[in-house]
Formats: structure tokens, sequence, C-alpha cells
């Protein structure tokens, strides 16, 4: 099947991850060799309410921005159309009539629309008032359905890996128990896969609530071996059996509640319990910066370039995905809504376990 898909617009929505300019460059080189052209709407879907934030990209604008973190159109976590935040007035309004209505103006035949679960179900309600779109998943959380792997998760992890090494030689040096937290929102991944890249002691996940008296013996045990010093790898989403997540600010009509502080709790509560000095520190936006490492790089290429074949072939309403060792699209009617967890049985938490890792559970 073929479409007559001519001009396109391509947008990046909600937080930032390593691996945007690629997908954006890919979206854009592959694009004009198939002599389709992209225009760039600015901040999400603010592009398309207000029609002025957006310009034409051609491969000669896409240069040199493979390996740039952040992204070159900007982004928000606070866009949504449906329920756009005004300034005057109360609360919000919804300008998705207006943004299909700027879709034509602009004469764009379909969307590339690159984001998390959050925008994926916005720009899906869109396509349902006709803007034909194709999804591209992001985020370094990799807590998407239907992928095995989003990109930027793989920067996240790297960064979070190096991290938990240089904490080795402190937390050894001063006999300490350093807690390490790290971003993830309800999923375990970053925390999993960073912990047993940098050699954790201690892993805590949200889809594993832990006690903390077990989190303390394996610290004690380790003391009684010799191993004066334990790195425990806390997610921000994990929390206490019988417990609830930290949440530094609470969720409003048009953003998601943040989490953030259960490293720090986790830290002055282990001081009493294992007679130890207890450190945190928490990595944050430092996850989500600088350059993508060459792995998501490939990844966000491939999305990118498979996006616009599946444009080509008209194929709407979709979003490119890993199965590997294939890029596939999948229905964004399956993902939209879901979390992907770490599955408390899978293989890398035994292997996890395996390996001495105590998740506390
Ligand atoms: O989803 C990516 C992510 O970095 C989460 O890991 C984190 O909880 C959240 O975004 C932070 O969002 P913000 O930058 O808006 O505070």
């Amino acid at each position: 099947m073929t479409s007559a898909v001519r001009r396109i617009g391509i947008l990046t929505g909600g937080g930032d991850a390593p691996g945007l300019n690629a997908v954006i460059r890919a979206v854009v080189k592959s694009a004009a060799n198939a002599d389709i052209e992209c225009v760039g709407l600015e901040d999400s879907f603010d592009g398309l309410i207000y029609p002025e934030r957006s310009r034409p990209l051609t491969p000669r604008d896409v240069t040199g921005i493979l390996r740039l973190g952040g992204t070159i159109l900007g982004t928000t976590n606070r866009g949504n159309p449906f329920v756009y935040p005004v300034t005057t007035g109360a609360g919000s309004a919804d300008y998705s009539a207006r943004c299909v209505e700027n879709f034509h103006k602009l004469g764009l035949d379909a969307l590339v629309v690159i984001g998390g679960d959050g925008t994926l179900a916005i720009a899906y309600e869109l396509q349902k008032l006709g803007v034909p779109m194709v999804g591209v998943p992001k985020t370094i959380d990799n807590d998407i359905v239907e992928t095995t792997m989003t990109f930027g998760f793989d920067t996240a992890v790297a960064f979070a890996t190096d991290a938990i090494d240089r904490l080795h030689s402190t937390a050894e040096a001063h006999h300490r128990v350093m807690v390490v937290e790290v971003m993830g929102r309800y999923a375990g991944w970053i925390a999993l896969h960073s912990g047993i890249g940098g050699g954790a002691d201690v892993v805590l996940i949200p889809e594993l609530p832990y006690s903390l008296e077990r989190v303390a013996e394996h610290i004690r045990a380790r003391e009684r071996w010799g191993a004066r010093f334990s790195i425990v790898v806390a997610a921000e989403g994990a929390f206490a059996s019988g417990g609830t997540v930290t949440v530094k600010t609470a969720a409003t009509a048009d953003r998601m509640e943040r989490l953030g502080g259960v490293g720090e709790q986790v830290a002055r509560a282990l001081e009493p319990l294992t007679g130890k000095e207890c450190r945190h520190v928490v990595l944050g936006h430092l996850q989500r910066g600088g350059w993508p490492t060459s792995y998501d790089r490939v990844l966000a290429t491939r999305f990118g370039s498979f996006a616009v074949e599946l444009l080509q072939q008209g194929r709407f309403g979709v979003m490119t995905a890993l199965h590997p060792p294939d890029v596939v699209a999948v229905p964004i009617a399956d993902v939209v809504g879901r979390t992907r967890k770490v599955p408390s049985d899978s293989d890398i938490v035994r292997t996890a376990k395996h390996v001495g890792i105590c998740f506390g559970d």
C-alpha cells in the first residue's frame, strides 16, 4: 500500500530523552529521500496550537544533531491541547479543534509524534479527530508496553552505572552505605539495570516492595564477612511493603505527580538499623542530559526511518517498536494507558538475586 503523504509535521513531547534529535534527523533525512517535506512543530503540540511556532526542516537543518542531547524542537509536559493551561480565566481550555484546523492550514498530511505514553495518547485522540499519526516511543524509563526498548534508556543506565562505579570507591573508603536514587517513575528498569551493571548490593524497585529490616540485615551480613560498605540503588518509585510511593509534587489537571525523596528516606532509616553512616545521592535529570550512547543513536535512527516507511505505506495510528531483532509497528491503541513494569519473576530479577543482590522483598 502507498499513501499520498507529501508533507509531515514532527514534534517531541513530554520529558526529553537522549536520542530525540537522532529520531528527528532520521525522519527528516528519510523523508527528504522519499520527496516528503518536513515541518518541525515546537514544544510538543504548542506548534499546532500556535502555527507560527513551526518551521521547515530540511536535511541541512538536522546536520550535526545526531550526537546532541535534548531536542532541537523543544518539549513540554504541560501542553495537552485537550486541557491546555491558560493564564487568563479559570484552569484550562480545549484547543483540540484548533490543532486540527492548524494541521490543515500548515498543509500537513500526517504527524510523526515522538513521545512517551502521555504524548502518544494525546496524538491518538487527535487522530480520532482526523489527524493521521505515527508514534515513536521515547523515555529513559523504558516503561512503554509493546516495545522491549525505548531510546534514552541505555544512556540513562550508562550514566547511572558510571555514578555507581564512582560511589563505590568513596563508600569503601569511608565504610559507608551510599543510597543512589535513580529515575524510572513507576517502573524499576533503570535501577535494576544500573544496579546489576554497577555491582550494587541492594536494588529497590516498585515492582518488589521492600522491608527495610531485610535490607539492613543484608548490609549487616556483608559487614560480618568483611565488606564494610554497601551500595543501595533505589528507584524513585520504590516503596516499602505496605507503604506508598514518595511524592515530591502532587498531580495537577495537566501534569502527573512528581516522584522523589525515597533515597533520602531509605538512607535515614538505615542508619539506626545498621549502625552505619548512610548518605544519599539523587542522580535526577543528569540521567536525561548529554549525548546519547551509540545504542540509543542507532535505535532512534531505526525508529525515525521506519516511521517514514510507515507513513509511505499509509499505516497510521501505529507506533514503532523494537521486537528484537526487528523494528515493527504496533497499534497505539494497545499502548496507551498501560505501563511496562519489571516482571518480578523475570530472568533479570532472578539473575540479580543469583549474584547476591538484595531487593528487600
Ligand atoms: O519519564 C521520564 C522522567 O525523567 C521520570 O523518570 C521522572 O519521574 C520524570 O520524567 C521527571 O519529570 P520532570 O522533568 O517533569 O520533573
